[in-house]
């Protein structure tokens, strides 16, 4: 349930996943703002996951992204090619399931990836990809760095903290879009086997499709998309540097027979030659040791790419 009203900026969050609503988180009543830094607070610990209203990216970006990134994965294989087997840290990259050179099982999912910042970077094809994903990359870095803002001063921290630790003038924003075309036996398949994502925080859209799935008190929850919002949550390095306190929770994207699937993940991620490691302010109390060694974020990244698919055995190598 969304709730645009005053008062608390989140919908019950007992049963149904949270919605923030992001005018209340920035606004300029310090009432209003600490009611809603309490409440993506709770967010993060309860769910890890949360849905954003009132964010003021325009609708017609989001459809715009979207219908940019459907026209990029209906191009020839040929001129998708372009792009694919590549490695990590290439910016432009195409390809199928999630490694298909090393996965054993593979996904019923096609991807682009693209890097954003700080080196913008744009297929040349559909001539429309690179002014629409400049502007939306753009945008939605503005709700992303707002939102961290939130989520240091939850955690007791000063609002700008992850902004400086993490270097986030330099940061990471990666843009993935998933096409999942219908699938003739969906239960047999998988359009994205359960993961953790390996930034700070990603800002989802999708079309009108359900398929993704959020881990949530041992069970699969289903979440359906809501028209002009984002799906965001947390990733592995919000954890590591709130030293556990905020958990970076698996999701995964099952498929159907009918409908073609399609979603637009921003990731938002520390610089690349960030170290991070648990906040030095959160650690160190009685009980409360360090969860987490130092590692800069580009050997994270590297190393996630080799052990996706065994769930979060990548936060484990950093403990
Ligand atoms: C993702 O986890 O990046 C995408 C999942 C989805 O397709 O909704
Ligand atoms: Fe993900």
């Amino acid at each position: 349930m969304v709730n645009c009203g005053s008062g608390a900026s989140f919908a019950d969050t007992k049963e149904s996943i949270p919605v923030l609503d992001f005018s209340l988180l920035t606004s300029t009543d310090p009432h209003e703002r600490s009611k809603a830094i309490l409440e993506l607070a709770k967010a993060c610990q309860d769910w890890g996951f949360f849905i954003v209203t009132n964010h003021e990216v325009p609708e017609s970006m989001m459809k715009g992204i979207t219908a940019a990134c459907r026209e990029f994965f209906e191009l020839t294989e040929e001129e998708k090619g372009e792009f694919g087997g590549k490695h990590v840290l290439d910016p432009i990259r195409y390809g199928t399931s999630f490694n298909a050179s090393i996965d054993k099982v593979l996904c019923w999912r096609d991807y682009l990836k693209v890097f954003q910042h700080p080196e913008f970077h744009s297929p040349n094809n559909p001539p429309s990809f690179r002014e629409i994903s400049l502007e939306y990359g753009k945008r939605v870095r503005k709700v992303a760095k707002d939102i961290l803002r939130g989520i240091s001063e939850s955690l007791g921290l000063e609002d700008n903290y992850i902004e400086n630790a993490l270097n986030l003038e330099n940061g990471f924003q990666l843009l993935t879009a998933n096409l999942y075309p219908p699938c003739p036996q969906p239960e047999l398949a998988m359009g994205f086997l359960a993961h953790s994502d390996h930034g700070l925080l990603t800002l989802l859209i999708q079309n009108e499709i359900s398929g993704l799935q959020v881990h949530h008190n041992g069970k699969w929850v289903n979440i359906d998309p809501i028209p002009n919002s984002f799906l965001a949550n947390i990733g592995d390095h919000v954890e590591i540097l709130s030293n556990g306190k905020y958990q970076s929770v698996l999701h995964r994207a099952v498929v159907n027979n009918r409908d073609v699937r399609i979603s637009i993940a921003m990731q938002h991620a520390p610089a690349w030659d960030a170290v991070v490691s648990p906040a030095s302010e959160l650690v160190g109390e009685e009980g409360n040791p360090p969860a987490f060694r130092g590692m800069e974020y580009k050997e994270y990244l590297e190393l996630n790419q080799s052990n996706v698919l065994d769930r979060k055995s990548c936060l484990e190598r950093v403990r």
